[in-house]
C-alpha cells in the first residue's frame, strides 16, 4: 500500500542538515545586481532580469552567471554578509546545519584569508542569530588545473580554522579530470582535511570511479552516473559511501522529472544519499522545498523523513561531539514532530 501523503509543513519544519551548497550559490539576484554595482562588475543578461529569479538554458550559461556572481563578492564584508543571509534563509525551513562550498579560486581579487575571515564571521553571526551550525569545505575550481589547486590546498593549510573541514572539487567536469588532483588532495589528507568532489554529475562514472581510487575521496558530490555502471554502484552500495544528491537540476533543458527518477532509482538501489539543495538561489529551491518534492516523488514514510532529515549529519564533517549534539537535538525535534507528520494545515 502507498505511505499516505507527508504534511507540507510537517516536512518544511523537520531539522534538516545539508553537506553540499555552493555559497556563491546562494546570492539571491537582487544581492547580486547591489554587489555588481557596488563593486563595478558586470552580470550576464540572465542574471538581470529583476523577477527575482536567474535565467540559463544550460549548465555552461548556469556556471558563467555563478562565477560572475562569484566576481561581484570583492570584500571580506561581501562574504560575511553572503553567509548570514544564506544561512539565516535557510534557517526558516529548518535548516540546522550546513556544509558551505566556496571557491576561492573565482575570487582573485581576494585573499584565501580575507574571504573566510569573511565567511566565518558571517557563520558565527548567524549561528548566534538563528541556531544554524556551518562549517566550510574549499572548492577547488577542477577548469584550472591541478598546479594551482595544490597552491590553494598550500593556502587553506597555511590558514587553518576549525571550521574548514574539507577540500571539494567542483566546476565543469568535462574540463579537469579527477586524475589531475592526486597531489593537491594527498596534501588535504596529510594535513587532517576531509576530501569530497562532484563527479558524475555531467561526467561518466569513469570519473567517479577515478574519484575513489586515485582521490580517496569520503563522499561523493552528485553521482547519478552510477546508475549507469553496475559494477560501481554495487561497490558503493557496499561500502555506503555517502552521496550527496541534490534534487533539481542545474540545466533546465535536462527538466527535473529525470534527476527526479535518478534519485527514485538511486535509493532504490540501496545508496547511502542526503538530500541537498546545491545552489538554492542559482538552480533553486531552499532545502525544505526540496524536501516536500522529494517526499512527494519518492512516496516517503514518517521513517523516510526522519532518515533523510538525519542523512545529512550522517555524511557530514563536523567533529563528533558537534554531530552527537546535533544529533541528540533532531532525535528530540523528530519525536516532537512526529504527530504533525500527517497534518492538513499547508499548502
Ligand atoms: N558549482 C556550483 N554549482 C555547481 C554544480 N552544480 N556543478 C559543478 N560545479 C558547481
Ligand atoms: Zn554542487
Amino acid at each position: 500500500m502507498e505511505n499516505p501523503i507527508l504534511s507540507a509543513n510537517y516536512l518544511r519544519q523537520l531539522p534538516k542538515a545539508e553537506v553540499h551548497c555552493h555559497l556563491e550559490g546562494c546570492v539571491p539576484p537582487s544581492t547580486a545586481v547591489a554587489l555588481a554595482e557596488r563593486n563595478g562588475v558586470t552580470l550576464p543578461a540572465g542574471a538581470r532580469v529583476g523577477d527575482g529569479r536567474y535565467h540559463f538554458l544550460n549548465f555552461d550559461e548556469g556556471l558563467a552567471i555563478y562565477v560572475a556572481v562569484s566576481r561581484s563578492m570583492q570584500t571580506p564584508e561581501d562574504f560575511e554578509a553572503v553567509t548570514y543571509e544564506s544561512l539565516t534563509v535557510g534557517a526558516r525551513g529548518g535548516l540546522r546545519y550546513r556544509e558551505i562550498a566556496f571557491n576561492p579560486q573565482n575570487h582573485p581579487e581576494l585573499s584565501y584569508d580575507q574571504m573566510i575571515g569573511g565567511i566565518l564571521a558571517g557563520a558565527r553571526a548567524a549561528e548566534a542569530a538563528a541556531g544554524v551550525v556551518s562549517r566550510v569545505v574549499v572548492a577547488i575550481n577542477r577548469e584550472l588545473g591541478g598546479e594551482a589547486a595544490v597552491r590553494l590546498v598550500q593556502d587553506v593549510i597555511a590558514h587553518p580554522h576549525d571550521e574548514v573541514v574539507a577540500i571539494g572539487l567542483d566546476s565543469n567536469e568535462l574540463a579537469g579530470r579527477p586524475s589531475e588532483f592526486v597531489e593537491a588532495y594527498d596534501l588535504a589528507r596529510s594535513a587532517g582535511l576531509r576530501l569530497t568532489a562532484h563527479a558524475g554529475e555531467h561526467g561518466d562514472s569513469t570519473e567517479m570511479v577515478e574519484c575513489l581510487d586515485l582521490l580517496k575521496v569520503d563522499r561523493i558530490d552528485h553521482g547519478y552516473a552510477a546508475l549507469l555502471d553496475p559494477q560501481l554502484l554495487a561497490r558503493t552500495v557496499d561500502s555506503q559511501i555517502p552521496y550527496s544528491a541534490c534534487w533539481f537540476v542545474d540545466e533546465p533543458a535536462l527538466e527535473v522529472e529525470g534527476r527526479r527518477r535518478d534519485l527514485a532509482a538511486m535509493a532504490a538501489a540501496g545508496l547511502n544519499l542526503s538530500v541537498n539543495s546545491d545552489d538554492p538561489a542559482l538552480i533553486g529551491p531552499e532545502l525544505d522545498e526540496c524536501f516536500v518534492d522529494a517526499a512527494a516523488h519518492l512516496g516517503w514514510s514518517v521513517e523516510d523523513a526522519e532518515k533523510y532529515a538525519l542523512s545529512g549529519l550522517d555524511a557530514c564533517f563536523a567533529d563528533d561531539a558537534t554531530v552527537a549534539r546535533l544529533r541528540a537535538e533532531f532525535i528530540a525535534e523528530l519525536d516532537r514532530l512526529r504527530p504533525v507528520a500527517y497534518g492538513t494545515n499547508d499548502k
